[in-house]
């Protein structure tokens, strides 16, 4: 077996990466997600065969101090790095893509002087662990799959939880709330596994749906897989996370098309057990179009707008909520709820960072980012207010009340009965300014 060390600070390359590794070149690969951990490692580790790191990890370059650090050793580990930089040396193998896995595969593979052939006959322990966002990524297991037995030293170490062609559909879930990451299979279908859950994760997600349920569970998923490559798209957004979002933003407008109200799309979005990020953003895609519709001013442009705003507004709170059980939570009562100092952090900042992203995706229409930066009402997307403005975005007040509305909806839904007049009454409450009323008033014309 062989030792490598991956410095990147996405946990979804550290799993392709080192699930890839394993299984095409037997190497035992190290995770460090801060270029300050890598120096120790290296020395720590005298038999390191290969280092595979990003070129840039949270705006520090990598490539200099990487090099110094194995020349301080006197030693010659030879580097593979991921990503673009103008200053990467010549002699290191680069990779721009950091998705094209079979790219590392094989740079490592030359390294470590393995041939396809030697590649089939690596010797490998009976089971083999997979991590679990990858395996579920397929639509059935092709082998029996197995967890390690939670009471370690009963008479089995694995537990049998899937049978071969099982189906996988809905199951991540139950495995990820039952905080599950690792799954087991036979040896012999580790590359058959691997290969088809790396590939199928995003393929998936680019097949035409029949039915609107489908939908739901495509685009749901698609959001949280997005939502775990968040931290990848620090310098560019990769072509097939693009062409992701731009799929699902496709099939959400299609399915607030085809549903005759409002009722019955919270009906298929609860039946679904869908996260209320994803929820409350599909039915305010279909409040906001029912105001830009009912208003003498909206065109389908602005609709199509506001469906990728709200595609993105709150793509960071999707681990938040996926992590708490609770279906029905607001976002400004989620501020209550014990979080952690980093989550606190995103829930203020959520809007602000969505902003920036949609910044570096190419060809973005004009103004999405602003709409989606002030979606709370702060002009700087940070915090929440209840003093919401004058001057900002009509686009972005229109979503302001939409999803005011589309949380009652929710709410009293849930509870067993919407009343529309309360429910307008309340909003005019909240919202005192005519440039906000102006946008309640066609809320009496919607379809419920
Ligand atoms: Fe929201
Ligand atoms: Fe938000």
């Amino acid at each position: 077996m062989s030792y490598g060390l991956v410095l990147s600070n996405k946990q979804s390359l550290n799993d392709l990466y080192s699930v890839n590794l394993r299984a095409y070149v037997n190497a035992n690969v190290a995770t460090v997600t801060t270029l300050n951990q890598a120096p120790q490692i290296i020395q720590m580790t005298p038999n390191l065969d290969f280092i595979i790191a990003e070129t840039q990890i949270e705006k520090s370059e990598t490539i200099a101090a990487l090099i110094s650090a194995i020349q301080q050793l006197e030693s010659s580990i030879p580097l593979i790095f991921i990503g673009t930089s103008p200053s990467a040396p010549l002699e290191f193998v680069t990779i721009k893509n950091p998705y094209d896995v079979k790219e590392v595969i094989k740079a490592t593979a030359k390294i470590l002087e393995i041939t396809a052939q030697d590649m089939i006959k690596l010797p490998v322990p009976e089971l083999f662990p997979i991590p679990a966002s990858v395996f579920f990524g397929q639509d059935k297991t092709i082998c029996d799959a197995y967890i390690k037995n939670p009471e370690g030293l009963a008479k089995s170490s694995y537990i049998k939880i899937l049978k071969k062609d099982e189906s996988l559909k809905g199951k991540f879930k139950k495995y990820q709330q039952e905080n599950i990451n690792k799954i087991y299979i036979p040896s012999d279908f580790r590359l058959r596994v691997t290969n088809s859950a790396t590939h199928n994760m995003l393929e998936k997600l680019n097949r035409e749906p029949q039915s609107d349920d489908q939908r739901i569970e495509n685009t749901e998923q698609a959001m949280n897989v997005f939502s775990n490559l968040l931290d990848s798209v620090d310098h560019e957004v990769a072509e097939e996370i693009k062409n992701l979002s731009e799929s699902c933003i496709k099939q959400v407008s299609s399915i607030v098309d085809n549903v005759p109200n409002l009722g019955k799309l919270t009906q298929l979005l609860l039946k679904n057990q869908n996260n209320y990020i994803y929820t409350h953003g599909v039915l305010t895609h279909y409040v906001s179009s029912q105001i830009i519709k009912n208003s003498n001013w909206g065109n389908q442009e602005q609709i199509d707008k506001v469906g990728l705003v709200l595609f993105y507004h709150d793509i960071y709170l999707v681990p938040l909520y996926i992590h708490r059980n609770e279906r029905v939570i607001t976002e400004e009562e989620m501020r209550n709820e014990e979080l952690s100092e980093k989550e606190a952090k995103v829930l203020e900042s959520h809007a602000q960072l969505a902003a920036a992203l949609v910044q570096k995706i190419k060809k973005i229409p004009h103004g999405a980012d602003t709409i989606i930066m002030q979606h709370h009402g702060t002009k700087n997307g940070i915090g929440f207010t209840e003093n919401y403005p004058d001057d900002i975005s009509t686009l972005a007040k229109v979503v302001i009340v939409a999803e005011a509305f589309a949380e009652q909806f929710l709410k009293q839904t849930e509870q067993g009965q919407f009343n529309l007049d309360d429910t307008l009454s309340y909003l005019r409450s909240i919202f005192k300014r005519s440039s906000y009323r102006n946008l309640i008033e066609p809320l009496s014309g919607i379809l419920l």
